[in-house]
């Protein structure tokens, strides 16, 4: 029997983001087209008793997230035992976070699909990718492609996903913000300004991702949430302005906001343009990032080996 299993759940950007009409639910139709970024939560599942659902978090922001049932990693853990019926088995979550908080980066949604992943592994529930990704839905909007990852078109909510064919990385540099935007605070502000729009992706978008043209893919970025994140949040307006002009190929509010995401050239050019935007005080911080990466996946874990903390992607804290 397994007794743990460590998982690796990226953060993801929106390429484009086109928001239609409102569902019965409330939801928004979505256009949009995901990628996969290389700042990852990591999160380990520990056998427990049955009915023992816990969660423990760590890093940055740690304090500022629940540990309960409303956190969305206790939800997947719980949706998963529901689906599968597994009524012998409880599961200790412990979270150690990197995916910057409130972000528009769907690090909430990540370590849903993380633990969606993880506790399928300890549990024996031999499920497929797909099925993990369907159950996603079930939780939130983002975590089916938190569970894909890659690159992908999302359409209904944003968790109808076809998968995109990309040539070569990405260099991207996310500016983050020390204070989060609640998501649906962002959709009802685009209610009250913005009419309901055509989410019919474009395709100069796509073909730069297929043939690797960043210059294609740069000019070629959209939000349809900028103008209400801005309306909340003017001072971003000025973030978005800098990076273009220190050398970003291309710039948007990454999802709902506040981060900032810049598209540039090469590893140079990131360095460059997060050193400049570090600057302002709107700024909290810089990640450099690559995309896209594989959602939400153990790291180099065999079923009869336990991991080491070397054998993981980065260092856990207290000594794994
Ligand atoms: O699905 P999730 O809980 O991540 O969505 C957070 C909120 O974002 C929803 O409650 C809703 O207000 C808004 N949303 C939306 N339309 C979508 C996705 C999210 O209105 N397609």
């Amino acid at each position: 029997m397994v007794e743990s299993v460590r998982v690796q759940a990226p953060a993801k950007v929106n390429l484009a983001l086109l928001v239609g009409g409102v569902d019965q639910s409330g939801y928004h139709e979505l256009g949009t087209v995901f990628q996969a970024v290389s700042i990852f939560d990591r999160i380990e599942v520990k056998d427990a008793p049955a009915g023992v659902f816990e969660l423990a978090i760590s890093g940055p922001g740690q304090d500022e997230l629940p540990t309960d049932d409303r956190n969305l990693a206790i939800r997947a853990a719980r949706t998963l035992a529901g689906h599968c019926k597994v009524t012998d088995r409880g599961v200790a979550i412990r979270i150690h976070k990197q995916i910057p908080i409130a972000a528009g980066m769907a690090g909430g949604s990540a370590d849903a699909a993380g633990t969606l992943v993880a506790c399928s592994q300890l549990w024996g529930l031999e499920l497929e990718h797909d099925e993990l990704v369907r159950l996603g839905a079930v939780l939130g909007a983002d975590v089916p492609f938190c569970v894909l990852g890659g690159t992908a078109i999302g359409r209904a909510r944003g968790d109808l996903l076809t998968p995109v064919r990309t040539t070569g990385k990405l260099h991207w540099v996310f500016a983050t913000s020390a204070v989060g935007l609640s998501t649906p605070e962002v959709f009802r502000r685009f209610d009250q300004l913005s009419p309901a729009r055509s989410t019919t992706l474009g395709s100069e978008l796509l073909a730069g991702l297929e043939t690797g043209d960043v210059s294609m893919i740069a000019g070629n970025l959209t939000n349809d949430l900028e103008l209400a994140a801005l309306d909340l949040r003017p001072e971003l307006a000025e973030v978005l302005d800098r990076g273009r002009e220190v050398g970003a190929l291309g710039g948007l509010l990454s999802g709902s906001g506040p981060t900032c995401a810049f598209l540039v050239s090469d590893a140079d050019a990131a360095e460059a343009v997060s050193r400049e935007l570090r600057k302002l005080p709107q700024v909290k911080e810089c990640f450099l990032a690559l995309g896209p990466v594989p959602g939400a996946r153990a790291q180099g874990w065999q079923a009869h080996q336990p991991l080491s903390s070397t054998e993981f992607v980065g260092d856990w804290p207290h000594g794994g």
